[in-house]
């Protein structure tokens, strides 16, 4: 049985593209309901304690380069299987392979600028969201 949140992140490059209203209505109209949302602009130490389970894969500097170039925005979701949910209505991480009318299909650009962050599993989205929010913001 999944539990029904999840955490996401809008990523800077649609963000900048000023699509995070699309995005948002887009995660809305799916049925998730916003419990926590912030506009966060990392620090390259941030980012790189954010994706620290990344640290040994040669992406890593790049990514954590575009991750702390602008603004992003950072959100709990909940919805019933809210990880299983959301990784489906997001896509696959490259756009190139991902379904039709996912939100990476609509709006990222590369495997690397992919538009939106979407948590794999229960406990990395309970990890996720406490990076961001405060035990009072996720209650
Ligand atoms: P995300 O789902 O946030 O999780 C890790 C991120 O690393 C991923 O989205 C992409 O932004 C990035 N990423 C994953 N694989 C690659 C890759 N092969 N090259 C560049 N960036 C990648």
């Amino acid at each position: 049985m999944q539990g029904n949140r999840t955490f996401t992140m809008i990523k800077p490059d649609a963000v900048k593209a000023g699509k995070s209203g699309l995005i948002l209505d887009h995660i809305i109209k799916n049925g998730f309901e916003i419990r926590a949302m912030r506009l966060v602009h990392m620090n390259r130490r941030q980012a790189e304690a954010f994706y620290s389970i990344h640290k040994e894969r040669p992406f890593f500097d790049g990514l954590v380069t575009f991750m702390s170039s602008g603004p992003a925005i950072a959100a709990i979701l909940e919805k019933e299987n809210a990880v299983d949910s959301y990784r489906e209505l997001i896509g696959a991480t490259n756009p190139a392979n991902a379904a039709e009318g996912t939100i990476r299909k609509l709006y990222a650009t590369s495997i690397q600028e992919n538009a939106v962050h979407g948590s794999d599993a229960d406990e990395t989205a309970e990890q996720e969201g406490s990076f961001f929010f405060n035990y009072f913001e996720r209650v």
